[in-house]
């Protein structure tokens, strides 16, 4: 069965279709290789034992998009391809509005075309922003505060109206919003390569023990939390894969359209990350506290429950074990995937 698997080979996609062949299913990657590297296909191939088929192309661009659909008879979508770091949002939201929104506004018509009304959809819990309690539920308010953001919550909004709008031909979309992906493929040969400086705590945190970087900052030590640090729900990349495989097997069931969150339900401070990272690593990680960072909150976590009952999905591996992927992909990789 053929899943199209749009921005297959980012550090989600690909180990979404390490999964997925795992399960029996034939992915077919789309990707402009804007934040990826072909290498992963060889990578995803040594995993598997299969090499997943591969076009290149971007999503922008209704010619090839209706090109892939013409070629293939797909069972589902995934879609993962877009731009995802807040701070260039914010210096360049154009450009994020237009892969983000209108990408997915070409992908929906293409599929539209081909009558295939089921589809996976990347959305992140940056759309619940500053949530009134944790743990954090589906059915919390959403709101925004930055073009990264924005752009995900118009196309969930974009999604539930084309659900609606669809009712004698129904759409069967799952939104799954993400907490904080970290960690890597147990094998270490994929994961996650960020390029530059990284935004994200744990790419930054593991250059600093591999000794590409020379200090964490640490992004205030004054918030209401456990230690003063920023608390977060960081999930394994591999249990959120397979939380896209039970999201797909309930949309070729013909579950029509929902919301999921997808995280642990447990939330790590900044420094408790550091300890976990140092125990693993057996390297000192250091850091200075330094002001906070435009736009953080303090603390943000899932409720896991609907999760569970719905999807028949939770997460299985515990921080060490993230922190261990983590280390293994990153020393083993020092360049990412650039040898
Ligand atoms: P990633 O950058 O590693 O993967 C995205 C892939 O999409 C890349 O390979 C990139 O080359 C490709 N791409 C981007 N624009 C494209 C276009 N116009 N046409 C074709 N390909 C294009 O990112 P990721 O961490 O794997 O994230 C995957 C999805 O999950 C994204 O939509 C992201 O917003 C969402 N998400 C990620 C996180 C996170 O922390 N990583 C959290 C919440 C949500
Ligand atoms: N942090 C530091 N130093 C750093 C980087 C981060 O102290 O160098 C802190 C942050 O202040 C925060 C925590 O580490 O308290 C996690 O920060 P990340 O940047 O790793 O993650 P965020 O929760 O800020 O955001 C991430 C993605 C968003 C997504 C959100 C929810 O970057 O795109 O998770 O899924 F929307």
């Amino acid at each position: 069965m053929f899943v199209l698997v749009t921005g297959g080979t980012g550090y989600i996609g690909s180990h979404t279709c390490v999964e997925l062949i795992k399960e029996g299913f034939e992915p077919v990657i789309i990707d402009n290789l804007s934040n990826s590297k072909l290498v992963v296909l060889d990578r995803i191939e040594t995993i598997t034992g299969k090499r997943p088929l591969f076009m290149e192309g971007d999503i922008l661009d209704s010619v090839f998009l209706n090109d892939v659909f013409e070629q293939f008879t797909f069972a589902a979508v995934m879609h993962f391809a877009g731009l995802k770091a807040v701070g260039e949002s914010v210096q360049q939201p154009l450009w994020y509005y237009e892969n983000n929104v209108a990408g997915t506004l070409n992908l929906i018509k293409a599929m539209e075309r081909k009558g295939l009304r089921n589809l996976i959809f990347s959305s992140s819990a940056t759309v619940y922003g500053l949530p009134k309690s944790v743990p954090i539920s589906e059915d919390f308010p959403t709101s925004t505060s930055n073009p990264y953001g924005a752009s995900k919550l118009m196309v969930e909004n974009i999604l539930t109206d084309v659900a609606k709008a669809n009712a004698n031909a129904k759409w069967n979309i799952a939104t799954l919003r993400y907490f904080n992906p970290i960690g890597a493929h147990e094998s270490g040969l994929i994961g996650e390569d960020p390029k530059g400086i990284p935004n994200n705590l744990l790419p930054f945190i593991s250059q600093v023990a591999v000794g590409k970087l020379a200090c964490l900052s640490v992004f205030g030590d004054d918030y209401d939390t456990v230690d003063g640090t920023g608390v977060r729900d960081y999930i394994h990349v591999v249990d959120l894969a397979r939380g896209h495989v039970c999201a797909l097997d309930k949309v070729l069931a013909g579950a029509g359209h929902f919301v999921v969150n997808l995280g642990t339900g447990n939330g790590y401070s900044v420094l408790e990350m550091v300890k976990a990272f140092e125990a693993v690593s057996h390297q000192s990680i250091a850091y200075k506290v330094e002001v906070r960072r435009p736009g953080d909150i303090a603390t943000c976590y899932t409720d896991p429950e609907y999760a569970k009952t719905f999807l028949g999905w939770q997460a299985a591996f515990d921080l060490t074990r993230m922190c261990e992927d983590s280390w293994r992909w990153q020393s083993n990789n020092p360049n990412g995937f650039d040898v």
